[in-house]
C-alpha cells in the first residue's frame, strides 16, 4: 500500500521545466533516500508533494485517492533545512504543541500529543528549555518533534543533516531510525548518502527534474557514484552509516 504516490508530475517555472513528468511512490512504512546534484529540482519536488506549490501538471495521491494542496497541507509534513529558523516559542514545549493548537485539538489531546513527539525524538528533558539555547541537533530533533504532533501521514525532510557536527548529526539519524521503526512513512532528501543510506530501503535518484533512478537502496547505492554523489571509494551497504563509524 503507498502512502504517497505521484503520477507524471510537471512543474514550470518563469518557462524552465523544473519538474518533468516524476511518477514515484512512497510505499506506507518505507525509508526514502533522495539523492541528486544541486539544481536538480529536489527541494521543489517536497514542495510540491507538501502542496506549498502547485504543479504544473499531473496527480498526487494520498492512499488510494487524488489530493489536492489543502489535504496535503493537512496530512503531509515537511521539515526544511532551517526549520530551526522557524521555532519562535518560550519553551520546546510550547513549540512543539503550535501545531496541534493550530489544528484546533483540546488541551489533553495536545498535550498527549507534545509528549509522544518528545519521547520519540528523546527530548523529554529539554521540554522546559529555550530553544534559543538548544544545540544544532536539538533544535532539528525539536523541528522534526513539531510536525510530529501533527501525526503527519508522510515526513519529507530537506537535508536534515546540513550544518551539524558529527554527534547532532547522529542524533538526528538515531531519531529517524525510531521514527522508521515507528512506522513512518520517512522521505529525506540529502547529499550526505554516507551519513544514513544503510538505514533506508529505498534509493531514488535525481537529475535535471526527472527521477532517474529508483529502486532497493542495497541494489542501487553503487549508482550513486556513476551520479557523480560522492560515497566512500569501496564502502559496503552497511558501512554508509555515520552510527556505525
Ligand atoms: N522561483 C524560481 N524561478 C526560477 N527557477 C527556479 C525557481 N525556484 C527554483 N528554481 C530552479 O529550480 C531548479 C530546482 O531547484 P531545487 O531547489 O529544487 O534544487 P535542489 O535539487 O533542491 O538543489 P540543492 O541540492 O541545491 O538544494 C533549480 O535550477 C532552480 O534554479
Ligand atoms: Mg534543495
Amino acid at each position: 500500500m503507498d502512502a504517497l504516490r505521484t503520477e507524471d508530475l510537471r512543474l514550470d517555472i518563469g518557462g524552465s521545466r523544473i519538474l518533468d513528468g516524476i511518477s514515484l511512490s512512497l510505499e506506507k512504512g518505507s525509508f526514502t533516500a533522495l539523492c541528486g546534484k544541486n539544481g536538480a529540482g529536489k527541494s521543489q519536488l517536497l514542495r510540491c508533494l507538501k502542496g506549498l506549490r502547485k504543479p504544473t501538471g499531473g496527480k498526487i495521491f494520498l492512499g488510494d485517492a487524488e489530493a489536492g494542496e489543502k489535504e496535503r497541507m493537512k496530512r503531509v509534513a515537511l521539515v526544511f533545512q532551517n526549520a530551526e529558523m522557524q521555532i519562535v516559542s518560550q519553551s520546546v514545549w510550547k513549540d512543539v504543541a503550535f501545531g496541534p493548537e493550530n489544528l484546533g485539538l483540546g488541551r489533553d489531546e495536545v498535550a498527549k500529543r507534545v509528549e509522544g513527539a518528545l519521547s520519540l525524538m528523546g527530548l523529554e528533558h529539554k521540554a522546559g528549555q529555550r530553544p534559543q539555547t538548544l544545540s544544532g541537533g536539538e533544535l532539528r530533533k525539536t523541528a522534526i518533534a513539531g510536525v510530529l504532533a501533527m501525526k503527519p501521514e508522510v515526513l519529507l525532510l530537506d537535508e536534515p543533516f546540513a550544518n551539524l557536527d558529527y554527534p547532532s548529526t547522529k542524533a538526528v539519524i538515531k531519531a529517524l531510525v525510531s521514527l522508521h521503526r515507528e512506522g513512518y512513512t520517512l522521505l529525506v532528501v540529502s547529499h550526505d548518502a554516507e551519513k544514513f543510506l544503510a538505514h533506508t530501503d529505498t534509493l531514488m535518484i535525481m537529475d535535471h527534474g526527472v527521477v532517474s533512478e529508483c529502486g532497493e537502496s542495497r541494489v542501487l547505492y553503487g549508482k550513486l557514484r556513476e551520479h557523480d554523489i560522492y560515497i566512500p571509494a569501496g564502502a559496503s551497504f552497511e558501512e554508509l552509516s555515520w552510527l556505525r563509524a
